[in-house]
């Protein structure tokens, strides 16, 4: 089966309102931050979706590179939070919505479970019981009034190219399924799912707390200069992590969590 992308199924699933398709991008997100300071756009109905055949200047959180070499499914939503009921302080919720709907687009379209490494990492474990991150979110705030939900999930593509940092800690569908999968299919299960979310982040905690692969570990979370370690107990109805140290138990609303190697 062809892996090209299919705009017009695109825009028939009714959260889109349009959709663009490019062979190459340098990155979805920066298209979509260019859309929304274009104001011919501002009259249009939003979301809008901008998908990449092939991205070549991918951007990750905390301003890293995001790799993806060809065979990865790479987009982003440009989206009007208002209309959604999305206020500054639930863009942490809708960060785990958007991981929680790349799960279950990955366990629909390959059967496979994949946990999720608060916020929004997406991660598989592999034969050898070491996780690999298979997808990652990028939630930017051009403006108050438009938001981008960038997702990158390593569909088809290999880590042969790749640092042999990121080979290691990187896989994808097909490197854990054996088989190609359509990027197509797993957008349309992505987009169908994250509609469900987007009306209610609220309720993607439950699933959220069955998917949290840090509960009950040992972890250390680095926001800033601030470094917090404890034991992870899960997930606050808000979406904060919570963490408790040798003193108390903190809500973590920001920062990136390691899980920190067993010691027995
Ligand atoms: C991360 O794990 O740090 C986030 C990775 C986000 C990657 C996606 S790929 C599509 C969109 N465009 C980008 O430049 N980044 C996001």
């Amino acid at each position: 089966m062809s892996d090209d992308f299919d705009a017009a199924a695109i825009v028939a699933i009714p959260l889109v309102e349009r959709a663009e398709v490019h062979a190459e991008l340098g990155s979805t997100n920066d298209r979509a931050k260019e859309l929304a300071r274009d104001p011919a756009v501002a009259a249009e109905r939003l979301p809008r979706l901008i998908v990449a055949d092939r991205q070549t200047a991918g951007r990750g959180r905390g301003g890293k590179q995001w790799h993806a070499s060809d065979g990865a499914l790479t987009f982003s939503l440009l989206i009007d939070p208002a209309a959604h009921g999305l206020s500054l302080d639930r863009q942490g919720l809708l960060a785990i919505a958007t991981a929680v709907a790349v799960i279950e687009a990955i366990r629909t379209t390959t059967g496979l479970s994949a946990g999720l490494k608060w916020p929004n990492d997406v991660l598989l474990g592999g034969p050898d019981g070491v996780a690999k991150k298979v997808a990652g979110i990028l939630i930017e705030a051009p403006r108050s009034d438009r938001w981008v939900v960038g997702v990158g999930i390593n569909v088809n593509n290999s880590f042969e190219e790749a640092t042999a940092e990121v080979a290691a800690r990187a896989t994808s569908l097909r490197q854990a399924t054996g088989n190609k999968t359509v990027r197509q299919a797993v957008l349309e299960a992505f987009l169908g799912d994250f509609t469900t979310r987007l009306a209610n982040p609220s309720a993607v905690i439950e699933a959220a707390r069955k998917a949290c692969v840090l509960t009950g570990h040992r972890v250390t979370l680095a926001d800033g200069d601030r470094t917090t370690i404890g034991t992870c107990r899960g997930i606050a109805d808000d979406g904060a992590l919570l963490i408790r140290t040798r003193e108390e138990v903190l809500e973590c609303r920001a920062g990136t969590v390691t899980l920190q190697p067993r010691t027995t």
